[in-house]
């Protein structure tokens, strides 16, 4: 059976979420599967992802593979002689928790090795320990999101709360250009003296209340008036680029309610709500900025 993590969109939050204050988040309808392959001749762990390029093994050199060791040393499974072989659906280095979808997928591949269920917390936490080497400061919203899927509202504190929004349409545009996830938490630091009480914070902490009522209630323009604030916060703070805010810019100017950059910055991807008969056209319009994006159906889980 094959295993799998969630990729993921931050709708709004990002970064102030590291603060305290609430993200709206959802599941994308794909990420990571894995299955895990044993190799009774012997030899080492190994993990390889040819839609990544990524083979590694346990005790590589090689931020993937310490993950990798992350992981089983949290479940306490050892080095099973055991091939990890997946797939995955989303991009790397593309703001979309592909690291949180790949590292939740290992963390159940493990387990169902060594045929141990496994508690949602004992996976989030090997899933963690991964996460924390490659990002650093962490929220956790990655991990709770390609743990449970779905739709809802996270908070360090209490974790993600489900909301009953199921079939919303987002537009997904992976922008090409990679980024740090561990840079841009850190650039939001040194722009806000990392003080929760900062104006902006509170004002993203503010617009993922107000779009969520939106959300509940079907306002989808409400929804996107939040998210283009919420990118102009965003870009103040200096985690945008010149290309996500033209690709933000010009699925507005092709009748998208919002769009706003989604996840760390500083490249990775931008994500755009519409009319259904716009669709089209803003998926173009990114083509011929040189994007492939696509259709998303989130909260279906
Ligand atoms: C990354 O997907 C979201 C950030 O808020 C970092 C985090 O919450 O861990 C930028």
């Amino acid at each position: 059976m094959t295993c799998v993590g969630w990729g993921k969109i931050i709708l709004l939050g990002e970064h102030a979420v590291v603060y305290g204050y609430p993200a709206l988040a959802a599941a994308l309808d794909r990420g990571v599967s894995i299955a895990p392959v044993p190799t009774p001749a012997g030899g080492p762990l190994r993990l390889d992802i040819p839609a990544w390029e990524l083979k590694v093994k346990a005790g590589d050199d090689h931020p993937v593979a310490n993950g990798l060791a992350a992981i089983a040393d949290a479940l306490g499974v050892g080095r099973p002689a055991l091939s990890l072989v997946g797939d995955a659906q989303i991009p790397h280095s593309a703001g979309l928790g592909s690291s949180a979808a790949l590292a939740v997928a290992i963390a159940r591949a493990l387990l169902q090795h060594v045929r141990r269920p496994g508690s949602n917390a004992e996976i989030g936490n090997a899933a963690g320990a991964s996460e924390s080497l490659l990002h650093g400061r962490a929220s956790g919203i990655d991990v709770a999101l390609a743990l449970a899927g779905g739709i809802g509202v996270y908070r360090k504190s209490t974790g993600l709360r489900p909301i009953s929004a199921r079939g919303l349409r987002v537009l997904v545009a992976p922008s090409g250009a990679p980024r740090s996830t561990a840079a841009m938490v850190e650039r939001i630091a040194e722009a806000t003296d990392a003080l929760p009480a900062d104006e902006r914070l509170k004002e993203l902490g503010g617009l993922t209340d107000a779009g969520t009522t939106a959300l509940l209630g079907g306002d989808l323009p409400t929804l996107g008036t939040a998210m283009n604030r919420a990118h102009e916060i965003l870009a103040g703070l200096g985690v945008s680029t010149p290309q996500l805010d033209s690709l933000c810019e010009a699925a507005r100017a092709t009748g998208a309610h919002g769009a706003k950059l989604t996840g760390a910055g500083g490249g990775g991807a931008i994500i755009a709500i519409a009319p259904r008969d716009r669709e089209t056209a803003i998926l173009t319009e990114w083509k011929a900025a040189g994007v492939s994006g696509f259709v998303a159906t989130v909260g279906a889980r």
